[in-house]
């Protein structure tokens, strides 16, 4: 569907931090583009936009695989035919594979990196040239909080994290006179399928060490993410904006 509105799409944007994302932006007048790259998993996030009725014309789902910058460009041309130029790109996609770093198999070094950094030139490429001509854009990569405090067990993830950092401020010098901004935003730990997959005992521990003694909620990730790619935020850029309960006090 062609829509009148800015378009904004968000890679991982089936996950946890990605629905509530997709979920703010549409709320906000964007029309949503949520990048997927597992077959099966957009049936949660298919639930959760029409339980928020954000009426027909606001979200749509892209399939592709980020780690795979030909499959990216193919699909940021057919969405950009599809439905508009991308204004706002949200890099959102990742995973984990945490394990000490003795144990680390070339294979969890390699997806990590891949998914979680590699993806984010693989989509910003095939994207920034438009938003330079347009003179307009917006580009907020998810980063964490332990791309900077690093985190056992997290070698390759902590790794990742902090390339998106670097990246994020290189690229925002590129295009900081051509209308286009790049922030990242550090969520610490949120209520997601990721942080319930560790071990019960270890994330006691975390949740004990964070100063507000809570883990964030999706929709706490989403509004940083939102005010980021508002025209609020139109003189904010290189900026890491963490949200993580604290956390950040210690480091
Ligand atoms: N600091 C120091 N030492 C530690 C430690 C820690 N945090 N945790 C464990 N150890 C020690 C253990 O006591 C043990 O010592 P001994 O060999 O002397 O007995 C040794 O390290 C091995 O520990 P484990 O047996 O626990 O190792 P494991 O292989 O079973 O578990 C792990 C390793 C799965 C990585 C586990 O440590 C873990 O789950 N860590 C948490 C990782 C994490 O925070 N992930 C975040 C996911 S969410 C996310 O990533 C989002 C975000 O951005 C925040």
């Amino acid at each position: 569907m062609r829509t009148d509105k800015k378009v904004a799409l968000v890679t991982g944007g089936v996950g946890g931090i990605g629905t509530a994302t997709c979920r703010k932006l549409a709320a906000e007048g964007y029309f949503v583009v949520a990048n997927y790259g597992i077959p099966g998993t957009e049936a949660a996030w298919k639930k959760a936009m029409a339980d928020a009725k954000l009426g027909d014309d606001a979200v749509a789902l892209a399939f592709g695989d980020v780690t795979d910058f030909a499959a990216m460009g193919a699909m940021v041309r057919q969405v950009e035919a599809d439905h508009g130029p991308v204004a706002v790109l949200v890099n959102c996609a990742g995973i984990t594979r945490d394990t000490t770093f003795r144990k680390m198999t070339e294979d969890q070094w390699h997806q990590v990196i891949d998914t979680n950094l590699t993806s984010v030139f693989n989509v910003t490429r095939h994207v920034v040239e438009g938003m330079v001509e347009r003179g307009w854009g917006r580009i907020v990569n998810i980063s964490s909080v332990n791309a900077v405090r690093g985190q056992f067990g997290q070698v390759n993830y902590s790794a990742a994290k902090a390339g998106i950092l670097g990246f994020t401020k290189s690229l925002a010098q590129e295009v900081v006179r051509k209308g286009v901004t790049v922030n990242a935003v550090s969520p610490g730990y949120v209520e997601t399928a990721m942080t319930a997959a560790i071990r019960p005992d270890v994330l006691g521990q975390i949740v004990g060490s964070i100063p507000m003694g809570r883990m964030a909620t999706t929709d706490e990730v989403a509004d940083a993410v939102a005010f980021l790619a508002s025209a609020r935020a139109a003189y904010i850029t290189g900026v890491n904006l963490p949200v993580n309960g604290g956390l950040h006090l210690y480091q």
